[in-house]
């Protein structure tokens, strides 16, 4: 499968249909997960957990084989960087057949933070059910994607702009559905991308009073994964640049790409 295949087909599987992962599979991704990388060069740490050994569970998640959950340092720009690395994880995982679900919230979070052996100088920010997707879904599964509009995502004209903040991007490259296609927590989407000349800047526009009630940004996990979506398709390098925008007040800066 290309890659803008895999990005756009992947979804969120919180139905699972009970096998176990085929062996091939598992070493596949197991090896996968060992060499991720992400432009902030910052290491994000994949843990395998075994959910019948330590009584792993989410109140959303049905028929799954096992969790992953994965860590970073607590260091600036964690939250893009543990975003970016998750999400290659994901894409690989959905090329392989194998479905997941990013959960940050609906979880018994002390119980996986202290399975995953989380140090005192890093975050376990999000973990992940994995087996394979069954062919229909269960009750809450298809009540929650229905409360956060799963299917849906915002047009592309109010998150793509050209030169400034006011005019849409007219552009019917790749990227845009790919970047408009990504996961994002309760499916909030706030990545903004500026294009000026060759440069592609990234802002988060903060949903007002949006909090989870943990020590890190949320929606920056969400701007790392709108940039592994970008990088994946179009490529470039990624800068922290000083671009002289106008913003409104929800609105900071993430990062270039150029
Ligand atoms: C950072 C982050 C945290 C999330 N936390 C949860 C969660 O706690 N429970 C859940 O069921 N889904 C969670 N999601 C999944 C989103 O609800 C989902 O990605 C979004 O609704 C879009 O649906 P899709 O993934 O099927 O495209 C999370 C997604 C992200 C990116």
């Amino acid at each position: 499968m290309e890659i803008i295949e895999i990005i756009k087909t992947r979804k969120s599987v919180r139905t699972f249909d009970g096998r176990k992962i085929a062996e091939e599979d598992i070493e596949k991704l197991f090896d996968y997960m060992e060499s991720v990388e992400n432009p902030y060069g910052i290491p994000v740490k994949f843990v395998p957990l075994d959910k019948g050994k330590y009584g792993l569970s989410s109140p959303v998640i049905e028929g799954e084989d096992m969790y992953i959950a994965a860590k970073v340092p607590k260091v600036e720009h964690c939250e893009e960087a543990f975003g970016y690395s998750f999400e290659k994880m994901v894409l690989y995982a959905w090329s392989l057949g194998i479905g997941t679900t990013w959960i940050g919230g609906t979880l018994n979070r002390p119980l996986f933070e202290k399975v995953a052996e989380t140090g005192d100088d890093e975050y376990m920010m999000i973990v992940t059910p994995i087996g394979y997707p069954s062919s229909s879904q269960s009750k809450v599964d298809a009540q929650l994607r229905n409360a956060v509009k799963g299917d849906e995502r915002i047009p592309s004209s109010k998150l793509f702009f050209d030169g400034d903040f006011k005019t849409p991007l007219d552009s019917a490259e790749e990227w845009l559905e790919a970047v408009r296609w990504a996961p994002s927590a309760a499916n909030r989407q706030p990545w903004r991308i500026v294009k000026n000349d060759d440069k592609y800047h990234f802002y988060l526009a903060h949903t007002p009073g949006y909090s989870s009630g943990v020590d890190w940004d949320v929606q920056k996990i969400d701007m790392g994964i709108a940039i592994c979506h970008f990088m994946c398709v179009k490529g470039g390098k990624l800068i922290i640049d000083e671009p002289e925008m106008e913003t409104d007040e929800y609105a900071e800066y993430i990062a270039t790409i150029y």
